[in-house]
């Protein structure tokens, strides 16, 4: 498969006279996809049941015929204002039981059995007029599941489909108060339809009731993508996909990801690092113009990993960024423009993950609505923006690079959870505490090593090809992990706060992380507020979150108080706190040598990733930096032949 770039575009937005011309300028760019369709149902199905398809297969014909290959989406973020007469009770509602009122997108309940057979219907309806159509080549479901807080919704479909999925679960009520410990504060049930979502109770709701409320609507996510899914498969052979948010874990993606070809996402890095990445004042306005270094590599490592859920027999797990910034976006709190060559250095970023392809969001900028100061590779006057040179630098360059989609194996791998972000949230006992913070605290350690990295779902049963493992933050640790941990010969590190809960969110006797063959029990663990760090012997420190650790395997660390810090000096081991970041790289830099690795201390913004026949080297920093003798200018990006 060969590596690729493309373009989101929404024809129903211009002058049916401008297709003809953006689409020759698409492919001049060196363009290969466009995405289009994902949020125009008003303009397919103006009124319910009358279709308006003239304009799309236009679009399509004109798009296709200029040479490109069409992503279509089904439009099922936006029902259109008719949908509410005809479903008055689909709109989701939130955790103060207020409805999310029609007037932007997204407002749709994913438990509203009504609505997903709409939403089946329009996207059966798509793949059957464009199934078979020869400039489809790959499409879309739905966008951005979860976007804008949506994934968890509070209505009367909710609550009837929980009591429902309850009863499948625990098949009695008795059952249930066992599990969730309803004896505590006489919350005990007779029955399942007694049962009420865990929103507006006057203090704390029970956590096992709030964890399987998570699970279930978790399921909506699955099973409103899966109809849509069965749908087009019936009449289409093309790849289906999602496009995936960043920082996004209130749906279980591996689950989504299983029902799909492959797994794309949207990423926006001068944005996330305004608005949802943890950093100090220092950090954001040192990666201002550029976004956090180690953000997009995490998702594009996640998303591969999600991609390769896809369970569809005998298909190429594909995976993509279907929207990737160009310019200053509009939802930040503050939204600064890339510094030159980031546009460039973000999608080469992209493909040295192992990306197939990279689509610009969006083509032109919209001069109407609610996204007038989001940059496009166009200007609203059609003039270029500055990312259009760089799209068509990266596609020159990648004539010169024939080097098919793909990367290198890792040698580090990290087990990420969407469940125990679901725990945790649920139980901080932190403020700070942050499932997806720890594993990306891990996750920016290895990076800075110069490790290449797989991400791993919770119950992945291999871990033969890694070095090294880390599994920070899980709630529970599954059976199949467990198995791959006896058999693992590299190291692992377990922890902190992880295997200390049952299925059912209790106390586990004994109690975690209970890993075979090694005596080691959290025996308590303690929050710490900012500022407050236990410190190690030898240097460094936890800080966030210290579990205190027991048991008659080998203390190989200790804090200087005593406790132990890591226990076990075989290849299974249990981190008893959240390091911070100079003490991950102390850890790293003690460990990796046994392993057979070196720790390449990398300079602040300076990150790797091999491929099969590369190391592919990205300057994050604003100012040059230097590697192995090369100077790599800021936003630039090194391509050196391996061995
Ligand atoms: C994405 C979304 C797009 C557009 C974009 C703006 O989250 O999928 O439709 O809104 O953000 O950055």
């Amino acid at each position: 498969m060969k590596r690729t770039l493309g373009v989101c575009y929404y024809p129903e937005h211009w002058d049916e006279s401008l297709w003809a011309e953006d689409a020759a300028r698409m492919v001049d760019t060196g363009l290969t996809w466009v995405r289009i369709g994902e949020f125009a149902w008003s303009r397919i199905e103006p009124q319910p049941g009358t279709f308006h398809w003239d304009w799309l297969d236009r679009a399509i014909e004109v798009l296709g015929g200029a040479g490109l290959r069409v992503v279509l989406g089904t439009p099922t973020a936006t029902p259109p204002r008719w949908m509410l007469d005809k479903l008055p009770d689909m709109l989701a509602v939130d955790a103060q039981g207020r409805p999310r009122k029609f007037g932007s997108r997204r407002h749709y309940c994913f438990s509203h059995l009504g609505y997903r057979a709409d939403a089946r219907r329009i996207a059966g309806l798509m793949a059957e007029r464009y199934g078979r159509h020869p400039h489809i080549g790959a499409w879309q479901t739905d966008n951005e599941y979860a976007c804008h807080d949506t994934t968890l919704s509070y209505s009367d479909a909710a609550r009837a489909g929980f009591r429902d999925w309850l009863a499948q679960k625990y098949q009695s009520p008795d059952a249930l108060n066992r599990a969730w410990g309803n004896v505590f504060w006489s919350m005990e049930y007779d029955g399942f339809d007694q049962i009420d979502l865990p929103n507006l109770t006057v203090t704390e709701p029970n956590p096992s009731h709030v964890l399987d409320f998570r699970r279930y609507a978790s399921d909506q996510v699955v099973a409103f993508n899966r109809a849509q899914v069965e749908e087009i498969r019936k009449h289409s052979d093309a790849p289906i996909l999602h496009n995936y948010m960043g920082r996004e874990t209130s749906f279980d993606h591996f689950k989504v990801g299983a029902d799909l070809d492959g797994a794309s996402w949207d990423s926006y890095p001068i944005g996330f690092l305004s608005d949802r990445v943890e950093a100090d004042d220092a950090h954001r306005a040192r990666f201002l113009r550029q976004g956090d270094p180690d953000n997009q590599a995490f998702h594009h490592d996640l998303y591969r990993a999600v991609g390769k859920a896809a369970k569809t027999a005998g298909a190429v797990p594909r995976w993509w960024v279907m929207e990737q910034q160009p310019g200053p976006v509009n939802w930040a709190p503050w939204n600064p423009a890339p510094l030159p060559g980031m546009a460039r250095l973000w999608a080469w970023e992209a493909f040295a993950h192992g990306a197939e392809a990279v689509c610009y969001f969006r083509w032109r900028q919209a001069p109407f609505a609610q996204e007038q100061n989001h940059a496009g590779l166009l200007r609203p006057d059609s003039a270029p923006a500055p990312a259009l040179a760089e799209a068509a630098q990266v596609a020159a360059e990648l004539k010169e690079v024939p080097e098919e989609a793909g990367c290198a194996p890792a040698e580090a791998a990290l087990v990420f959870d969407y469940e125990s972000a679901w725990a945790w949230e649920t139980q901080p006992q932190g403020r700070d505490f942050s499932a997806f913070a720890l594993a990306f605290s891990a996750y920016k350690a290895l990076r800075r090593a110069g490790l290449n990295i797989d991400i791993l779902p919770p119950d992945c049963a291999d871990l033969s090809g890694y070095k090294l493992v880390l599994a920070p933050g899980l709630m529970t640790i599954s059976e199949p992990l467990r198995a791959a941990l006896r058999a693992f010969g590299g190291i692992a590190l377990v922890g902190p706060r992880a295997g200390l809960r049952t299925p059912d969110f209790a106390i586990p006797t004994p109690m975690g992380p209970a890993l075979d063959g090694l005596g080691v029990t959290v025996a308590l663990s303690e929050s710490l507020p900012p500022g407050i760090e236990v410190p190690l012997e030898g240097g460094g420190a936890f800080a966030t979150w210290r579990d205190v650790l027991e048991g008659d395997a080998p203390v190989v660390l200790r804090s200087e108080d005593g406790t132990p810090a890591i226990m076990g000096d075989g290849p299974v081991r249990v981190l008893g706190g959240w390091p911070t970041d100079a003490t991950w790289d102390r850890l790293l830099t003690e460990m990796l040598p046994g392993l057979g690795l070196t720790h390449l201390g990398l300079a602040d913004g300076l990150r790797l990733r091999d491929t099969a026949s590369h190391r592919f080297v990205f300057n994050y920093a604003p100012e040059p930096a230097v590697f192995e003798g090369t100077e790599v200018p800021p936003a630039g990006v090194l391509r050196l032949p391996l061995g």
